[in-house]
């Protein structure tokens, strides 16, 4: 089995070169044009193993039968899929290609892009031997040795890459949306703060807001970035450049306390009713604290940016913890 590991590992790597290839050929020209028009240079082209996936799924089939390799393997790279009438083929054709490389730079995976428009959106490799999905962050190869003592978390292949070519060399992505413990451990290895910038989407802002806690629980200090009026990172980068995402750093907010924020949606706060409901179910979620003296630092912040009385704030957090058992 760990045999196997190791000849998945170099189907990846002789996949993600070939890729890289086509992408120099002819056919991969409207690739290049696409990569070209985001804001991508050949060297950050390189650095990233972009490549192009052609139309012809049956060219890196063969290519790999050439070298030997036996169709249960290259079913098992997660590469392929095969059918009656086509025999063996790459589930990736016609899309742009991401590498997805672990910690080691080791190819474990791909996400395949669509030029324009088209469903899905991204491809991405199934889980493999190699690839799970839950214990993987693209970009960490390179951003674990980012000397910011920080690392940014956001939800894309495009963001990680705009991100780290204006410099923010700590930028990883929980590759979609869902960020899980593993990936939370994964980061703790490297750091005790964390910035998460997800889409400013209400996916994206259910994503972060679900993602505070995990993080929390890992030991990691989070606060969130948000990117409106821009979609993400990539496109904030391009509008604004580094020193506008570099002031949203500056402006980050305390996960807790942006998490209120976003509740406050929930509540009429123009009436004084629905500010009272409001200000209880904050009072409810201060109870989460466990520890006295944190507990009371986040009463002391809310009572301050919520125009409260510190000693209101803290009776009503005692009846919220009675309430709640
Ligand atoms: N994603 C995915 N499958 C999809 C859509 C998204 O796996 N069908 C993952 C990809 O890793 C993608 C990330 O979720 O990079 C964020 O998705 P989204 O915000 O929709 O795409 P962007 O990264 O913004 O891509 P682009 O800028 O190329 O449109
Ligand atoms: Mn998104
Ligand atoms: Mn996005
Ligand atoms: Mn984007
Ligand atoms: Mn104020």
């Amino acid at each position: 089995k760990a045999n196997k590991k190791l000849q998945i590992l170099e189907i990846n790597k002789i996949a993600a070169n070939y890729f890289f290839w086509e992408l120099g050929e002819q056919s991969g020209e409207i690739a290049l044009t696409y990569l070209k028009k985001r804001g991508l240079s050949d060297e950050v082209i390189r650095r990233f193993g972009l490549g192009f996936a052609p139309k012809d799924g049956r060219k890196l089939y063969r290519y790999l039968k050439e070298k030997g390799y036996s169709d249960g393997l290259l079913m098992e790279s997660g590469l392929f899929s095969a059918d009656e009438r086509n025999g063996a083929y790459c589930k990736f054709w016609n899309r742009v290609m991401f590498p997805i490389m672990d910690a080691n730079s080791r190819v474990i995976g791909f996400g395949g892009r669509v030029m324009g428009e088209g469903e899905p959106k991204y491809l991405n490799s199934p889980e493999t031997l190699l690839f799970d999905k839950s214990r993987n962050l693209y970009g960490l190869n390179y951003a674990r040795k980012s000397k910011a003592g920080y690392l940014i978390v956001c939800e894309g292949y495009m963001d990680v890459i705009a991100l780290q070519k204006a410099g923010f060399t700590g930028a990883v992505a929980s590759l979609g949306t869902a960020f899980t413990s593993g990936q939370a451990s994964l980061l703790r290895r490297y750091v005790d703060q964390v910035y998460l910038t997800y889409d400013s989407d209400d996916a994206g802002t259910r994503a972060a807001l679900r993602a505070l806690p995990i993080i929390k629980e890992a030991g990691i200090s989070g606060k969130i970035i948000r990117m409106d009026p821009y979609k993400d990172p990539d496109e904030l980068i391009n509008k604004e450049g580094a020193e506008g995402f570099q002031k949203r750093i500056d402006e980050a907010e305390n996960g807790f306390m942006y998490s209120l924020k976003v509740l406050m949606r929930e509540y009429d706060m123009d009436s004084p009713e629905g500010k009272t409901k409001y200000m209880n179910a904050v009072a409810e979620r201060l109870t989460t604290f466990e520890e006295e003296i944190e507990r009371n630092n986040y009463i002391e912040a809310v009572a301050k940016a919520y125009h409260v009385e510190y000693e209101d704030l803290k009776q009503l957090v005692k009846k919220a913890a009675l309430r709640l058992g």
